[in-house]
């Protein structure tokens, strides 16, 4: 869809990471694709470091270039990208600069959006900033993640911010709400009457929700160390899938009524009892091992971690949601950095038929499974049982596949483009509310406080396994086990 009015958008943090990673090619993409961005549309990146729009438009090509279209870059849309950029040097440190950006952005149509790609420390002084130039008014911000180390933080970030910026003009990114699967989990559930109907405790036994990454913590140990995968995964992406998959169906996909039924999901999570966390709570960290062939180092041993460092770069946890539809089923939540692939899932197990005319092969476990991929590719699977061909009735699991880029060869999106056109667009459903981010440290934060107390150093697992073996002891206790070798 065509932004029907014109855009600034202001990227701080223009030479960061997630600037020259994600954000500037996602918004090539928008504008490679033709018709999603309006012509006069603009960007302005700001940055420190660079002396001009000149260095900054070779840092561009030197930088963001790789990281655009897999398939290589079309050398006319990306010339015509690069007349969209224009450049603002200032210091943040320096709230007078703000001037300079006020001047550039003077009489220019539509709607400005501030992208905030910077650390979460600026957030407030650059809000600051903006309305002592005025430029708060017909605005939107769009605030990276991590936004807070525990509540009282994120709560001082979202006070300060919210004195300046109303609630409607902020949109908090989690990316993995912008995957095209979580997308289609929607479609799924709430577009078609089959599932919809099996979608509670009477027929799921339970549901494991993994984000598994093969890369370690790359050049940020020092942010990670400070971090852990419980506040970097958990509290935001894992609970945020969690909240769309057990959600209620909401009266219409306006971003309130999907905001309103995620939030109902995350305040009825059952807090954990600080007694039973060794039960329903597994830390680890990776010790040396190897990836697909290649010895990988200890995490204790990365730059910028402490050697003697007990931060989990792995967590397993046991969910239950305190309602009528989920009550008594367990949802099985885990992440970790330098596991043995690079996977991101949602498992739902349906319960096996209550008896079986068929023999005993129809009641085994493993199918009557509906496995939604995220990535490395995105597919929806269910397993059903099937009779084997030939003699007697032994059934087997067989799966239907639902390949998207077989049905839809175009209009793939990653997940930053689809968000960016979303804030571009004023549509906020897939932004987190302020008061669903609270209730997740709300839950997450009595974890992190028994962690901290206990002294208990991580489990170790080694790099390029599953994590450590009380992940899996966990699921054992309730007659399952993690889902790992699909493909
Ligand atoms: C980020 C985390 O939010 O998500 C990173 O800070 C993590 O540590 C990343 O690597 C994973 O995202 P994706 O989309 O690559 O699975």
């Amino acid at each position: 869809m065509q932004t029907d009015s014109s855009f600034t958008f202001v990227l701080f943090g223009g030479t960061g990471d997630l600037s020259m990673r994600k954000i500037l090619p996602a918004l090539f993409e928008a504008h490679r694709a033709g018709g999603m961005l309006a012509d006069s549309g603009k960007i302005v990146a700001v940055a420190r470091h660079v002396a001009d729009r000149a260095a900054y438009i070779d840092w561009v090509n030197e930088h963001v270039k790789p990281h655009v279209s897999k398939n290589g870059v079309d050398e006319t849309a990306w010339a015509s990208f690069l007349d969209r950029i224009e450049f603002v040097k200032i210091d943040l440190g320096n709230p007078e600069d703000f001037t300079l950006l006020r001047d550039a952005l003077s009489g220019r149509p539509g709607i400005r959006v501030f992208y905030l790609a910077t650390g979460p420390s600026l957030f407030v002084p650059i809000c600051h900033a903006l309305a002592s130039v005025g430029l708060n008014e017909n605005s939107r911000i769009v605030l990276e993640k991590p936004l807070g180390y525990d509540l009282k933080s994120s709560n001082a970030i979202n006070d300060a911010v919210g004195e300046i910026f109303a609630e409607e003009q902020i949109y908090r990114i989690d990316h993995y709400l912008g995957k095209e699967p979580v997308q289609n989990l929607l479609a799924l559930r709430f577009g078609n009457v089959l599932f919809e109907p099996l979608w509670r405790r009477e027929w799921v036994e339970s549901i494991q929700i993994t984000i598994a990454e093969e890369l370690g913590v790359e050049a940020r140990g020092d942010f990670y160390d400070n971090t852990g995968a419980l506040r970097d995964m958990v509290q935001n992406h894992l609970l945020q899938l969690l909240s769309i998959v057990a959600m209620e169906p909401p009266h219409s996909m306006d971003s309130d009524s999907v905001r309103d039924e995620k939030l109902r999901v995350l305040r009825a999570l059952k807090p954990i009892d600080p007694r039973d966390i060794g039960k329903v709570a597994v830390r680890g960290q990776y010790h040396a091992g190897g990836i697909r062939g290649s010895a990988v180092p200890a995490y204790a041993t990365e730059p910028g971690v402490k050697p003697d460092s007990t931060t989990e770069t792995f967590v397993a946890l046991k969910v239950e949601i305190e309602n009528w539809r989920w009550a008594g089923v367990p949802f099985f939540l885990r992440t970790g950095k330098r596991l043995a692939d690079r996977v991101a899932e949602i498992v739902v197990n349906f319960r096996a038929v209550p008896h079986s005319a068929l023999g005993a092969s129809a009641l085994r476990g493993g199918a009557n499974r509906l496995v939604i991929r995220l990535q490395p590719n995105e597919t929806i699977r269910l397993y059903c049982l099937a009779k084997q061909p030939g003699e007697g009735m032994n059934l087997a699991s067989v799966h239907l596949d639902l390949a998207f880029d077989r049905f839809f060869r175009e209009g793939q999106m990653e997940a930053y483009q689809r968000l960016l056109l979303d804030v571009i667009n004023g549509r906020l459903a897939l932004f987190v509310r302020r008061d669903e981010q609270e209730a997740a440290w709300r839950w997450v934060e009595p974890i992190l406080n028994e962690w901290a107390a206990s002294n208990k150093p991580p489990k170790p697992y080694a790099a390029g396994t599953w994590g450590p073996a009380a992940a899996s002891a966990m699921l054992a206790q309730h007659g399952t086990c993690w889902l790992e070798e699909e493909n």
